[in-house]
């Protein structure tokens, strides 16, 4: 700011301002970011000794036992879901974040993403029916991991019992075509422009006894634009919700 000098030393305070302003917001996303880090070491733990019980490699379980170990299975699941996004999330915000890119297999992707969440779509009898191409890609494994991860258990928690989940990708000119669809009562118009903001979430009822927090589509959206892709929201063909991630080939593709 140039002028008068109260209006220079005006100038200088907001310029000090917004440096701090600067400085909190990235305390704040470091402080984030340790937290996720610490939380997310007992988690695991805490993950792996719930599958032990429940294989019965300690023990048979009674009926009532079961019940409360998938409980405990289904509770660090979203857990670690939560600190995942959060984790993305805060990189984001910091603009730390980076693809760390590596080759491997879509469909084996698929089958882990699936596999992890075997349980909860047992659970409510949720069929899967997925159509993968082969394919192999060259990208951030983790951030596609995440992507099929968020959608699929949107799909899982919008969908009511028996129903079913659509998961196909595909290659279509010079692109990696990924959708993602389900049997639930889909979103409603008027929200379609805000579900992929931090922390909205919309006005269809969630199954199950844990709440969002409405950040898992916007690092949905953040992992997909990182790829240089984009998502949209469909209409038509399926009766539920259906998303469409488009991502470049030239991008993603693994070359021999
Ligand atoms: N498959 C779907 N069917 C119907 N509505 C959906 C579906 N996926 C997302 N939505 C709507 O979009 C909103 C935002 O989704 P998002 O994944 O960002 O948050 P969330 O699932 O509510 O919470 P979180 O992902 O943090 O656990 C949801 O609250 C819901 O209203
Ligand atoms: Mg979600």
């Amino acid at each position: 700011v140039a002028g008068p000098s109260d209006l220079q030393s005006l100038g200088r305070q907001l310029e000090w301002l917004r440096n701090r302003l600067l400085e909190l917001a990235q305390e704040r996303n470091r402080f984030l970011r340790h937290m996720s880090h610490e939380l997310k070491t007992p988690l695991a733990n805490i993950r792996e000794g719930t599958e032990l019980l429940m294989d019965g490699s300690v023990g048979e379980l009674s009926e009532g036992q079961q019940e409360v170990a998938a409980i405990l299975r289904s509770s660090g699941m979203r857990l670690q879901q939560d600190i995942e996004n959060l984790l993305s999330f805060s990189a984001w915000q910091s603009k730390t974040a980076s693809l760390e890119l590596s080759e491997f297999d879509l469909k084996s992707l698929v089958n882990a993403v699936l596999r992890n969440q075997q349980l909860t779509l047992a659970s409510r009898n949720v069929r899967v029916k997925h159509k993968v191409e082969d394919l192999r890609l060259r990208a951030d494994r983790e951030k596609i991991r995440m992507v099929l991860d968020n959608l699929l258990s949107n799909a899982t928690k919008f969908t009511p019992v028996n129903g079913v989940i659509y998961l196909r990708a595909r290659r279509e000119d010079a692109q990696l075509i990924l959708e993602v669809a389900d049997s639930g009562p889909g979103i409603p118009p008027d929200e379609r422009s805000r579900v992929f903001d931090a922390f909205y979430q919309g006005s269809t009822p969630q199954q199950g006894h844990v709440k969002g927090t409405g950040i898992g589509l916007s690092v949905v959206m953040e992992c997909v634009h990182a790829h240089g892709g984009i998502v949209e929201i469909v209409d038509g063909e399926f009766p539920g919700a259906h998303f469409r991630i488009h991502l470049p080939l030239e991008q993603v593709e693994a070359h021999a």
